[in-house]
């Protein structure tokens, strides 16, 4: 595929570039729930309310992305009873953290993991604004709270800054703030894989397949990126500097699922965005399709059927965590 037929650009041109699609998600997500898709009062504290209207195509693809992402989420705290940890790998911005403080649904510790710069944007933020850090301090207790310009360490919840490429440097990271490897482990990657070269991406899954006896991993990213609208996707974002050298494991629903079962994982379940659509409720669906209107219904369907949701599972425990489903 074309993606990876560009000329080489340095590693620091490549990398700003790939930290810039973390304000990309967070401008859409905060359009979105500006219009009405769903409810998320955190996000305004993390990104500015963008000043040109976005498409409504995008406001759906990304409710459909949210309400996957929870839904496969939810079903393993529930399985786990909450017993367990959450690894948000290219986290950025998300919210997440403070959405399971809201619905009594913390797991037992939350990890965030994202380049140094996103991550000190991050922290800034939560310092300055008490709507962000009273959450964070009142689920702690114990020994006092880390926090520095990289890096913040609460009982519950942890961010760490840290360059996914680097798998010793990560786990260091994170057993120093308490990563328990025997726990029940969900690990998410939202539109973070395709920015990783195949061996890094591999090298990152079969990590995870390796140190977690029991674990889910949810990766939610391109598909179908051979054809004519998946050539367009690539160049769009080649002309942004931003190149998705990953974009071979995005071929199709079968090699997202193989990277996983070549990688150390038991299953793995690979659905395009028009059928975790289609498993919406249908009157949520009802409620966001009239929020607006919708006139390129075409293109909708077109940008659903280039993301896919996968998720793959290790069970050693026999926790169940094979029956997890949308
Ligand atoms: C498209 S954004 C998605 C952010 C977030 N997952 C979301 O859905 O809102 C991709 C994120 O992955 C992070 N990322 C990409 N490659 C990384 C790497 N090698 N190490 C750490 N973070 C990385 C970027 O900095 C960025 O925040």
């Amino acid at each position: 595929m074309a993606g990876t037929s560009r000329p080489p650009q340095t590693a620091d041109v490549f990398d700003e570039a790939v930290r810039g699609t973390c304000d990309d998600a967070s401008l859409c997500k905060r359009y979105a729930i500006s219009v009405g898709y769903w409810k998320d009062p955190y996000i305004e504290y993390f990104v500015r309310q963008p000043k040109e209207r976005k498409a409504p195509e995008i406001s759906r693809g990304y409710y459909a992305r949210v309400q996957g992402v929870s839904n496969l989420l939810e079903a393993f705290l529930k399985k786990t009873e909450c017993n367990c940890q959450i690894i948000n790998l290219g986290a950025g911005m998300d919210t997440l953290f403070w959405k399971l403080k809201d619905e009594n649904l913390l797991p037992r510790k939350y990890f965030e993991v994202d380049f140094p710069s996103i991550v000190a944007r991050k922290i800034h933020n939560i310092k300055a604004k008490p709507p962000l850090s009273k959450p964070i301090m009142e689920s702690h207790s114990g020994e006092s709270l880390l926090i520095d310009a990289h890096s913040l360490d609460s009982s519950r919840y942890a961010i760490i800054g840290a360059d996914l490429r680097d798998l010793p440097k990560l786990e260091e990271h994170l057993k120093k703030c308490n990563m328990d490897p025997h726990l029940p482990t969900v690990l998410v990657a939202e539109c973070v894989l395709i920015y990783l070269t195949q061996e890094h991406s591999a090298g990152l899954l079969k990590w995870a397949a390796g140190i977690f006896p029991s674990a889910m991993f949810i990766n939610y990213e391109q598909v179908n990126m051979a054809d004519r609208f998946g050539q367009i996707m690539i160049e769009n974002l080649q002309s942004r500097q931003c190149n998705l050298i990953g974009v071979e494991h995005c071929r199709s629903l079968e090699t997202q699922k193989d990277r996983f079962l070549q990688n150390g994982w038991e299953t793995a379940t690979a659905i395009d965005m028009v059928k975790v659509y289609a498993s919406l409720p249908p009157t949520d669906v009802k409620r966001i399709e009239a929020l607006e209107f919708l006139d390129e219904k075409e293109l909708l369907e077109q940008l659903m059927q280039h993301y896919c949701l996968c998720w793959a599972t290790k069970d050693s425990c026999n926790l169940g965590l094979t029956e997890i489903t949308l």
